[in-house]
């Protein structure tokens, strides 16, 4: 994204120069004589870095500096003075200036200033998107992360795909699977495989959110662009630029925002809400769904183009049926995580359970294993898992032939039906929650944590059920 500078210096010359370097240094230059002309702009225009002369025809250096931060606190101003007014410089230092320059005439004074203000341009792009993973917990990369774990030959061909569209750095993907498959996860391995791994990766789920939220989240809103917006806001995909957008249930993204986004996509740019100015972006969309696009295109609430331009580069995430033996594979997996996670040292699971987990339809997909394979080691008091700490709707399973060709498995086995599996809603609680002080060793203050209840409540039930020892 280029960079926008703003000068704010009475002397012509000095605007002259400065203007002809950095335009040519590829960046956007605003120029303003006066402080109070360099502050408006500074409110319409949130230019990236400010060049302020500190001795201006109409307002103190230092007053106009601190209206300057206080209208745009997320941009950078670097001081501009003359020999034998450092003190001046200093105080603006202390008062939140970037820095500070001595003007003096000459190429290699040019060459200093371009350094600093790119030094300026790149820790601002840092702190937007250190500031975005502030706010949503991000952090970095895991191995985990880079690699698709599994042995399925749909799987490997999946990372080998992966590989191949992380090559190509600008292409949009769209991540089409079940519930549960891995979209999220395939989303990141795209981007910490890519050239863009060192920039952000934001994501923002489309459903749920209203066109003017999804809106402004998207593409940022100018001040006053409506009631609330009482100052600039950027959008994810500016703090994206150079990195990667996951644009999740894209299908259900509001109707008038679809359009925006085909622009973004095939010109890359888009206007802030409220804003007159085009701005450009450097980066790769990928969107999710597991809905079929092609359906609510026929429907009408999605549009045919952008229908097209998501379709140049579908994935398709199989469901985790469809995987054969990777349903152990990937339970171990989650076994070893666990381990770590509950200090734990569990082997895995037993014959039988293995059995069940393989008969299983899997209708929550990878997301379904993980959480059933963390409360049967919750569970476990052993260092096995048995059939017994599985879900009762799995139990059910024990004794169904294993599925082991991919062909067989497309089809979800029958569940068992009836009542004879249900037991009342009491004797679970007291069953689980007898399991659950086992897998402690009694130690009540853990039980509590692990049923997410307070240590009061479960020894109120442990006295109900009788479960003292
Ligand atoms: N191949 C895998 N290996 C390890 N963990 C996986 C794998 N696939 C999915 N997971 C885990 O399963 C959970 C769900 O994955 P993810 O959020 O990527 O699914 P999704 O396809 O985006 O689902 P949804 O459509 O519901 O958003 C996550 O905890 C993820 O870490
Ligand atoms: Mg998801």
């Amino acid at each position: 994204m280029q960079p926008t500078l703003l000068i704010i210096d009475d002397e012509p010359l000095i605007q002259k120069t400065l203007r002809h370097h950095f335009e040519r240094k590829g960046y956007r230059v605003l120029g303003a004589s006066t402080a109070s002309e360099g502050i408006s702009l500074v409110r319409d225009e949130t230019p990236d870095v400010v060049l302020l002369d500190l001795r201006l025809p109409d307002l103190d250096g230092l007053d106009a500096l601190d209206r300057i931060k206080d209208s745009q606190p997320d941009g950078a101003v670097i001081v501009l003075t003359a020999h034998g007014t450092y003190e001046n410089a200093v105080e603006a230092v202390k008062r939140g200036a970037e820095d500070f320059l001595i003007k003096e005439p000459g190429e290699g004074n040019l060459a200093a200033m371009e350094l600093r203000v790119s030094q300026a341009v790149e820790r601002l792009r840092k702190d937007r998107i250190h500031s975005y993973y502030k706010q949503h917990f991000r952090r970095r990369a895991s191995d985990r992360e880079l690699a698709l774990p599994g042995e399925h030959p749909s799987i490997r061909a999946l990372d080998g795909l992966i590989d191949l569209i992380a090559q190509n750095p600008s292409t949009t993907v769209l991540l089409l699977g079940e519930s549960g498959t891995g979209k999220e996860l395939v989303a990141k391995a795209i981007h910490h495989k890519s050239g863009r791994r060192d920039r952000a990766f934001v994501e923002i789920n489309c459903a749920g959110l209203s066109e003017n939220l999804l809106d402004s989240e998207l593409f940022g809103h100018e001040r006053g662009a409506f009631t609330d917006a009482k100052s600039m806001k950027r959008g994810l995909l500016e703090v994206a630029d150079g990195g990667s957008v996951l644009l999740d249930e894209i299908g259900d993204m509001p109707q008038a925002v679809q359009p925006k986004l085909l622009r973004v996509l095939e010109t890359r740019t888009f206007r802030r809400v409220g804003g007159l100015r085009d701005i450009t972006v450097d980066v790769r969309t990928i969107t999710a769904t597991n809905r079929d696009l092609k359906k609510l295109v026929e429907a009408g609430t999605f549009r045919e183009d952008l229908y097209y331009r998501l379709k140049v580069m579908p994935v398709e995430i199989p469901p985790l049926r469809e995987r054969g033996r990777d349903v152990l594979f990937l339970a171990q997996l989650f076994v070893q995580d666990f381990n770590a996670l509950l200090k734990k040292r569990l082997r895995g699971f037993s014959e039988q359970a293995q059995d069940i987990l393989m008969a299983y339809s899997w209708p929550g997909n990878v997301r379904e294993l993980k959480n059933v394979t963390e409360r049967a080691m919750i569970l476990c008091p052993g260092d096995e898992i048995l059939p017994e700490h599985l879900p009762a709707d799995l139990q059910g399973l024990a004794g169904t032939p294993v599925r082991v060709s991919p062909e067989e498995t497309a089809t979800p086995k029958p569940r068992r039906r009836g009542s004879d599996r249900f037991i009342s809603l009491a004797d679970l609680e007291k069953n689980y929650i007898r399991e659950a002080l086992e897998a402690t060793d009694r130690n009540r203050t853990q039980t509590a944590k692990l049923l997410g209840i307070s240590r009061s409540t479960l020894l109120d039930k442990i006295k109900r059920y009788h479960l003292k020892d």
